[in-house]
């Protein structure tokens, strides 16, 4: 705790560092509300003795301007109290959201700068939730930390004037406050682990959620609705005996927390009416006494609040500096292609890439720290290799493609020739030049990669083939006009559907184009490579949900347009193959066998039992459906 409690209050200092002038009108605002609300209490002293007794016992003469004099001089302090509440509430809230709002954008910057490998081994998700709750969860306790310094002068003025008036009091009544500071840092510690269950709990809960709508297909087709029910029925009620146990804690300590400063109070009123009897202490004194009392009760609480938040400030905390602290970079060259204009000669030699082992949680080194799962990470040993010594030539302007079963490094070679990831061994050489000494954007500006799983945009689908190039700022050469989307839709086959939507380039595609076929959202990422008129073109299996005709059509129309384009496409279909100038067959990683189709297929039996496989394979599913087809009519 007591780690805890100095690691959280390091992190408040340095947001306050951060931010110094929102945090000095907070702390100010929250100043001017202690010392006035202490005032408040010595002037219901003074009032009583001036006013009230004389008014009461009618030993005294009270003129109305008294009245009203004491009257208007407590509004006043009350009106400058509140005055100093709301400074302190909405700077305290402006010091705990711009904090949010600076954290958030490092963040989104450094996750933009992290380069590809980096982010293979952080799950998005978890990503995600550091900005998001994580960030929130630092600041959180911001929101009540002006409050609880406030407080601290309260009680101090509020002391010394109990003190003033009888000090026998004062130390009754004072009693109170490390009996309720003790009862709220029990109370806490109780709480805050419950609590965090309980947000874990609902996080599962919505996970679980998210997942069986996400799954509704496979769900409802397998008819697992009953088992999807019983899992979500087990998850919640998980979470309601989570709520129902931090709900006794609660149920437990906050009569005790409300209870206490009455038990002061009336400790106060009965030695109190003692004194006063006997002459020990004034009238004024003693209601000043018990008012003040009253008045503590509620702020002391403040502190509770700030310590039940620091646990959830040094977890988030800990996954944001993390990631802040990470220095991972993509480090650029300096050099530039000799030629703009076509095809890009492309060379790999010893080329060999493993991929990074999932980054463990930060959380998980913090034992300390309440919530945090049990290392439920993978053992940290060092993967095989996706690809190991893969020595290629790929002469410009020709098509080579890359064969090999599922998990044979196939995408992971696509991905190392245009740079998302660098080689652990080896080199990727574009042109005679290194990728890794070309300057940013010199590889984006020849190369386009599409990726196995195509991305659309809830966007137009002139934004979703442009994305951006065609703004006016970008300059004139780069620049792409309806004519070059057209373009680049007849060589994708995407013409006649794209036409054929009410809207054409303008039709809205839908979040992650809902409202396209799988191979239309396929030709529309075709298209968004092809317009930017890359000198090399890597197709990752990028053409498997469109028919062989149309495929063949695509491919036909590359290598026909006469733009001068390498193309490594990884391919299944013998239609596909028999294009390429030259085939590479990967196995675990390695080069098996490359060369001329024919020749690859005379000599490779793991090439020839891979290719016919997959022909048997749509042959069969051909019959099959002409078989059913056949047996309905
Ligand atoms: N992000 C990743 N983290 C760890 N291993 C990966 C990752 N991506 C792929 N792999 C592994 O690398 C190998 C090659 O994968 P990949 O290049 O995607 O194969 P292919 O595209 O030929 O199916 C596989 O064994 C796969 O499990
Ligand atoms: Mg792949």
């Amino acid at each position: 705790m007591s780690g805890t409690f100095l690691s959280g209050m390091r992190t408040m200092a340095r947001g306050a560092r951060e931010q110094p002038r929102l945090f000095g009108i907070a702390i100010a605002g929250s100043v001017v509300y202690g010392a006035g609300t202490a005032a408040s209490g010595y002037l219901v002293g003074r009032v009583t003795d001036r006013v009230i007794v004389p008014a009461v016992t009618g030993s005294g003469d009270v003129s109305t301007a008294d009245v009203w004099l004491a009257g208007s001089t407590l509004m006043a302090v009350t009106l400058v109290t509140v005055a100093g509440i709301l400074v302190r509430r909405v700077w305290a809230g402006a010091v705990a959201f711009t904090l949010q709002a600076g954290y958030r954008r490092r963040l989104a910057r450094r996750y933009l700068e992290l380069p590809l490998a980096w982010h293979h081994a952080h799950p998005a998700g978890r990503l995600l939730a550091t900005a998001g709750s994580d960030v929130e969860a630092t600041w959180q306790a911001m929101f009540v930390l002006p409050f609880a310094l406030g407080v601290v002068v309260l009680i101090a003025v509020a002391g010394v004037a109990m003190a003033a008036a009888d000090p026998v009091l004062a130390t009754v009544g004072l009693l109170v406050i490390p009996a309720l500071l003790l009862a709220n840092i029990v109370y806490q510690r109780r709480m805050s682990p419950r609590v965090t269950r309980v947000q874990q709990l609902r996080g599962e809960v919505s996970a679980t959620a998210h997942e069986s709508f996400e799954g509704a297909l496979v769900v409802k087709t397998l008819g697992l609705a009953d088992e999807e029910v019983e899992r979500f029925t087990v998850d919640a009620n998980r979470l309601r005996d989570a709520n129902v146990a931090a709900g006794r804690t609660r149920g437990a300590f906050e009569p005790v927390i409300e209870a206490l400063p009455a038990l002061g109070t009336l400790a106060v009123l009965s030695v109190g009416t003692a004194r006063a009897a006997g002459g020990a202490v004034g009238v004024g004194d003693l209601v000043q006494i018990a008012y003040l009392l009253g008045l503590l009760a509620f702020p002391v609480r403040a502190f509770g609040w700030v310590l039940s938040e620091l646990p959830r400030t040094v977890a988030g905390d800990t996954r944001v500096q993390a990631i802040l602290r990470e220095s991972a970079t993509t480090p650029w060259g300096e050099r530039s292609f000799d030629a703009t204009g076509g095809p890009v000669a492309v060379s790999t030699t010893g080329l060999g890439y493993r991929h990074p082992v999932p980054a463990t949680d930060p959380l998980d080194e913090r034992p300390e720290l309440p919530g945090q799962r049990a290392s439920a990470v993978a053992p940290q040993h060092d993967p095989a290799p996706a690809l190991a010594d893969v020595t290629l030539d790929v002469a410009a302007g020709s098509t080579v493609a890359v064969v090999g079963s599922t998990g044979s490094g196939k995408s992971t070679l696509a991905g190392l020739l245009v740079r998302l990831v660098d080689p652990t061994s080896g080199d990727v050489v574009l042109d005679g030049v290194d990728v890794r000494s070309l300057a940013d954007g010199e590889v984006a500006g020849a190369a386009a990669l599409v990726p196995q799983s195509t991305f659309v945009f809830d966007d137009t689908v002139r934004g979703n083939i442009a994305l951006g190039l065609d703004d006016a700022s970008v300059p004139a050469g780069r620049r792409v006009g309806d004519d070059d989307i057209w373009r680049a839709l007849r060589l994708a086959r995407a013409e006649d559907f794209v036409s054929a939507l009410p809207g054409g380039l303008d039709e809205l595609v839908g979040e992650r184009g809902s409202t396209l076929s799988g191979g239309q959202r396929q030709r529309l990422a075709l298209a968004r490579a092809l317009v930017r008129r890359p000198r090399l073109l890597v197709l990752d299996d990028a053409t498997s949900a469109l028919d062989p005709t149309v495929e063949r059509a695509v491919l036909d129309g590359l290598a026909e347009s006469g733009e001068g384009t390498t193309v490594v496409v990884v391919a299944y279909r013998p239609a596909t193959i028999a294009l390429a100038d030259e085939v590479v067959h990967l196995e675990r990683g390695r080069v098996v066998d490359r060369g001329p189709a024919a020749e690859v297929a005379a000599r490779d039996a793991g090439y020839r039992d891979l290719v016919t496989a997959y022909a048997r394979a749509a042959k069969d599913r051909a019959d099959g459906v002409t078989t059913n087809t056949a047996g309905m009519a």
